[in-house]
């Protein structure tokens, strides 16, 4: 490992001296999961301190959520139409399930037995009716609410009516909560996330709870005795900035996220016009590898031939779900900024999902040397590309290198061919 960094980065200094490079500090394994070839940049040794435990969640969730495109313009109409479009387009198949209506769905005042009431106007038939419509189908409904006096939308929070609240949802046929953190009152998230928790386990319905603190308080360091999945960044927006801050600030907490809990850096935004098709793979690939969330959010009924091929990759999509669930990560970067990057992450198989990311503003080669992935140089990979769609190398060796226009990636699964004795 070592003597391959030194060479990379002779290489690059030759080419010119003001190319930086450096190895990510990554600490060091604690093995819980199955031995890859590549053991010691992968650390996910707060994985599984923290565990719900309610059966769900082995692997990333993948839906759609109505937030990023419709805000609160929905109605039972646009849900159902989003049904329809899941399953007539194949994404349903793909895995994508989960159909998670966002803030707005109810009514400002509760009833006269405190109880949460879909807005008359937009859902008039109940969410009741619309979960049937969602499960004939073979999906699954989520819900939205907020642990807190009011959701970001000024509707009725859950705070001090947990109980009362995942009934209902329970008694609908609801599938996922997303749980908000909007009129807070001041009070600790530790504090607020827990009855939510215990609520919904009370109802004997298997409930997704996705919580969503906008990662203030550190949530990968507490949420995953509560959830499945824990916000760790405030809202993504539609725009390449947004896009890779989040992507970083996630990268962060890779080592707490496993199967039964993810951290979540928030809906998909391909599809909705603010980046190019290039910028749309790369959020693509990169929320793939970190095992985000996959919750698409453009409006599904009317997708562009190009949205449609990014969001049905199976490639990268089996990326996202590999059974092993190890969050990939930022393993190496140089350049400007540091905008010419390599993320990676450990798979069943002893396979490496590799994206080599190029942010910055002008076409660049991106290597990845086999240190940087925590394999001998000496070990041969065949290279498969996930865009292509084939196989590119099958004897690679102590480096990979692929040259990319500005904000693009592209993705690979290196599979070692030998793996030798220092690694067994
Ligand atoms: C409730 O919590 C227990 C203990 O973690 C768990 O075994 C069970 O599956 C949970 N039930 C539901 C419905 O979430
Ligand atoms: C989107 O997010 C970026 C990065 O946080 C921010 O600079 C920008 O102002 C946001 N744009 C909108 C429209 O909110």
């Amino acid at each position: 490992m070592e003597s391959s960094m030194c060479i990379l980065i002779l290489c690059l200094s030759a080419i010119t001296p003001a190319i930086r490079a450096r190895v990510v500090p990554v600490p060091p394994l604690l093995q819980n999961y199955e031995k890859p070839s590549s053991n010691v940049i992968f650390d996910n040794s707060m994985y599984g301190l923290l565990q719900l435990n309610n059966g769900l969640a082995r692997t990333p969730p993948m839906g759609w959520n109505s937030w990023n495109f419709f805000a609160c313009d929905i109605s039972e109409t646009v849900i159902k139409e989003t049904a329809d479009a899941l399953v007539a387009t194949g994404l349903a198949d793909l895995g994508y399930v989960y159909l998670n209506i966002d803030d707005c769905w109810s009514a400002s005042e509760r009833n006269s037995q405190d109880e949460l009431v879909p807005d008359p106007k937009t859902f008039p038939s109940g969410i009741k009716a619309l979960a049937d419509y969602v499960h004939e189908k073979g999906l699954k409904l989520g819900i939205y609410s907020d642990a807190g006096r009011f959701t970001c939308q000024v509707r009725p929070g859950s705070i001090y009516h947990e109980n009362v609240d995942a009934k209902l949802f329970a008694s609908w046929g609801v599938d996922f909560l997303k749980y908000d953190n909007c009129y807070n009152l001041g009070i600790n998230p530790k504090e607020r996330y827990p009855p939510m928790r215990n609520a919904l386990n009370a109802t004997g319905r298997t409930i997704f709870y996705s919580i969503c603190e906008w990662g203030v308080d550190d949530p990968a360091l507490w949420a995953g005795e509560l959830g499945n999945s824990w916000r760790t960044t405030d809202d993504i927006n539609d725009s390449w900035a947004s896009m890779t801050m989040i992507a970083d600030l996630n990268d962060k907490w890779a080592a707490y996220a496993g199967p039964g809990g993810w951290n979540d850096p928030d809906m998909l935004e391909v599809g909705n016009g603010g980046m190019t098709y290039q910028e749309y793979r790369a959020h693509f690939s990169i929320w793939a590898l970190m095992k985000a969330p996959l919750l698409i959010g453009c409006d599904v009924r009317s997708m562009t031939a190009e949205t449609l091929e990014i969001v049905t990759n199976k490639e990268v999509i089996a990326v996202n779900q590999d059974p092993l669930g190890v969050q990939g990560r930022k393993v190496y970067v140089s350049g400007t900024d540091d905008c010419l990057q390599v993320w990676a992450g450990p798979l069943t198989g002893h396979r490496i999902a590799v994206v080599l990311w190029n942010r910055c503003s002008k076409a660049a080669s991106i290597t990845a040397a086999w240190g940087a992935l925590g394999l001998e140089s000496s070990t041969s990979v065949s290279v498969r590309d996930l865009w292509k769609h084939e196989d590119v190398l099958t004897d690679a060796v102590a480096s990979f290198r692929a040259r990319m226009d500005a904000h693009s990636c592209e993705m690979y699964i290196f599979t070692p061919q030998t793996v030798s004795h220092s690694e067994v």
